[in-house]
């Protein structure tokens, strides 16, 4: 089972009456107050000044968490890199390679965070905060983080190769997510966070053209919304890498306009679409479409859930010094 609850075997006891700040398997808001009290400033700032050069780095920065949480939980395993033959990270594997960007951003947050706290913060909880402060720059909500991860010394390629894909069938996206213990709301809600970020042509271009062999694009799609698409993405293979917004009404903006494109038959990925047809996700996106506020408030609580998938506490995993490699 990928999916690790807090255990506290009966062996630990007594840790747990004496020295339970240090080792009790639970994450903490006031975590690194007293050992690192500018943490939270310093991952801000860092946010922040990336996206004011880059605007698409706030939605970078969230992949980034959800592509960490969805493999070994949030270990910062995504983080490392490879070593020669001697170490495999996950940097390479399918969903992640020339598509995963940000990594540069948590490397400089943490070399700031090392020159105030040194070997005090994990690169989990940086990522985990700097997902938090894209949001919000980006104009969503704003939730209090959990902390007290700690780092991966491993990382599993094969596992990243198997993060949810857009090919994919809505049952095995929701089996994925059922893994990690995410339910089918966690499943509509966090895939908005594709109001925000970028998709290249070929993880939907076989909507376009000749959906499933029919010689025809996919009904699903708005005729006009099609036309734009096909003009970006035109059929071969030269446009492949090309990019077009997740959510082309407001790209930058967090907001839940995700769904009504979705109810506007305006979805880029066929995994974003599928959840305005399908009984069992349809009203969810037509009340999101409806509430924004909804959506905001229902957002924060799904990524603290995510954020807590599999997370090591107490004496497992380390804190890194340096998010690429293990200690
Ligand atoms: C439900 C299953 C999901 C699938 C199948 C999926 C698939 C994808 C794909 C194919 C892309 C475009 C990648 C590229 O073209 O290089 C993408 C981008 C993105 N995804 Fe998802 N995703 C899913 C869930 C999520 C979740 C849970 C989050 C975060 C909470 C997320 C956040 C993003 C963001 C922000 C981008 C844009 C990144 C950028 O512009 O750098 N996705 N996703
Ligand atoms: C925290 O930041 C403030 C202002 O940036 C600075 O004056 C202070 O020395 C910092 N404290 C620590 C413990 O790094
Ligand atoms: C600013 O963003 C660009 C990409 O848009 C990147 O190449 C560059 O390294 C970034 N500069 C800084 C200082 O982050
Ligand atoms: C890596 O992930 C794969 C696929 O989820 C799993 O079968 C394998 O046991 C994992 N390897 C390790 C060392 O955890
Ligand atoms: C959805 O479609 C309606 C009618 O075509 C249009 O007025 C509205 O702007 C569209 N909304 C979005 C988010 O594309
Ligand atoms: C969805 O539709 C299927 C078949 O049409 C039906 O068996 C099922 O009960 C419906 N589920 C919900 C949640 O409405």
């Amino acid at each position: 089972m990928e999916h690790k609850s807090c255990k506290l075997p009966f062996v630990r006891l007594f840790y747990i009456l004496f020295l339970s700040h240090l080792v009790f398997c639970q994450l903490d808001y006031k975590y690194y107050d007293s050992t690192c009290p500018n943490l939270t400033r310093i991952v801000r700032y860092g946010v922040w000044s990336a996206i004011a050069n880059d605007s698409r780095m706030a939605a970078s920065l969230l992949r980034l968490h959800f592509h960490d949480c969805f493999v070994n939980g949030c270990d910062a395993s995504i983080l490392l890199d490879d070593i020669g033959s001697t170490f495999v990270g996950e940097k390479n594997a399918l969903g992640n390679r020339n598509s995963a960007r940000g990594y540069e951003v948590i490397d400089n947050i943490k070399a700031n965070v090392e020159k105030a706290c040194p070997s005090t913060v994990s690169c989990s909880d940086i990522l985990t905060l700097a997902a938090r402060d894209a949001v919000y720059f980006a104009g969503g909500s704003y939730w209090t983080v959990p902390l007290g991860r700690r780092d991966g010394r491993t990382a599993n390629k094969t596992a990243a190769n198997e993060l949810p894909s857009p090919f994919e069938s809505l049952d095995t996206i929701i089996a994925k997510f059922n893994s990690k213990g995410l339910d089918i709301k966690d499943v509509v809600v966090l895939s908005g966070a594709h109001t925000i970020g970028f998709a290249q042509c070929f993880t939907f271009k076989s909507r376009l053209f000749n959906f499933g062999g029919s010689g025809k694009p996919d009904p699903e799609l708005d005729a006009s919304f099609l036309k734009g698409l096909q003009s970006v993405c035109p059929d071969q293979v030269d446009s492949d890498t090309n990019l077009v917004p997740l959510d082309s009404v407001t790209s930058t903006k967090f907001d839940n306009s995700y769904y009504k494109n979705i109810v506007n038959s305006s979805g880029i990925l066929q995994s974003d679409q599928v959840l305005g047809t399908d009984n069992r996700t349809a009203s969810m996106v037509l009340n999101y479409n409806k509430y924004p506020f909804l959506f905001l408030k229902d957002f924060g609580a799904s990524m603290v859930k995510m954020g807590n998938i599999g997370v090591l506490t107490g004496q497992d995993g380390e804190i890194r010094k340096n998010c690429k490699v293990v200690n």
